[in-house]
């Protein structure tokens, strides 16, 4: 394997990535090994304590913040690609109140009903979808933000991702994804490892193959970029080494064009 081969066959992957959310959508640890402990992750990922107590959801599988980088405004409509267990829809549905909308888009059913038991019975401004980021099931131009909290990096095709986060924003909208990026090549035995992929390690590009692909799609004023704090949470994912040697996690920025 090199370093720019994908780790594992698409359908492969997505069987081990659906087995693993299908597993944790009633329990409390995602990222690397299992033995994580949740319960301490959005203090480290820099959520306000207001918004982790007021969320209707409380499992947190990210490794970032995207709704404390996304600058959403009341009204907006709102698009969370892999919205797990509705967490940050939730948090994103209280910034943009009563008048805006919040779409959640999982391929785990299971974490769909646990999102909609937590979230969208609690407000009727968030819904959930059961569909692939790769193909969303979302009209063309639908949403003002984009956001992701440590999805993207466990698809097998990433620029069909962007693409399609392109065309379900109008023009002027922007994407706010928190992921994690490759920053050196992996040991052959976790680049190779179904658990690896779906634990969001294996999968991860490097930064500057992300920047490409969201230019690519179409996005402008786009950013990527690696958070060292991140080694702080990324070091106890796995017992055995550690990770942010290889991989951090870094927010992803950019907007479709404005209508001309
Ligand atoms: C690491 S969890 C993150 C969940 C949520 N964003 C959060 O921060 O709590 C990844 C989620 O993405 C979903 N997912 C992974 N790949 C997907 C794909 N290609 N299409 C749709 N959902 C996907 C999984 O089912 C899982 O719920």
């Amino acid at each position: 394997m090199t370093d720019g081969d994908p780790p594992l066959e698409p359908s492969v992957q997505r069987a081990a990535v659906r087995q693993r959310y299908a597993g944790l959508a009633t329990t409390e640890s995602c990222c690397g090994d299992d033995s994580r402990d949740g319960s301490t992750t959005e203090e480290v990922l820099g959520y306000a304590e207001a918004d982790v107590e007021a969320a209707a959801a409380d499992l947190s599988l990210g490794c970032g913040n995207p709704t404390g980088l996304a600058s959403l405004e009341p009204g907006d409509t709102v698009l969370d690609l892999g919205s797990g267990a509705g967490f940050d829809c939730s948090i994103a549905a209280r910034e943009v109140g009563p008048n805006g909308h919040v779409i959640g888009v999982d391929m785990t059913p299971e974490m769909v009903e646990t999102a909609r038991a937590n979230v969208a019975g609690e407000d009727p401004t968030v819904e959930f979808r059961l569909g692939e980021i790769e193909h969303l099931p979302v009209a063309d131009a639908a949403v003002d933000v984009v956001i992701s909290n440590c999805v993207i990096n466990l698809s097998p095709d990433k620029p069909q991702v962007f693409a399609e986060a392109h065309r379900a924003l109008r023009p002027g909208g922007h994407l706010a994804v928190a992921d994690v990026v490759r920053t050196a090549a992996l040991p052959t035995e976790v680049a190779a490892d179904p658990d690896s992929v779906a634990a969001c390690v294996a999968g991860a590009a490097p930064a500057a193959d992300v920047e490409a692909m969201l230019r690519d799609a179409g996005y402008v004023d786009v950013a990527v970029e690696p958070e060292d704090d991140s080694r702080e949470f990324i070091r106890e994912w796995d017992p055995d080494r550690d990770l942010s040697d290889y991989i951090l996690s870094a927010t992803m920025t950019g907007r479709t064009p404005a209508a001309e």
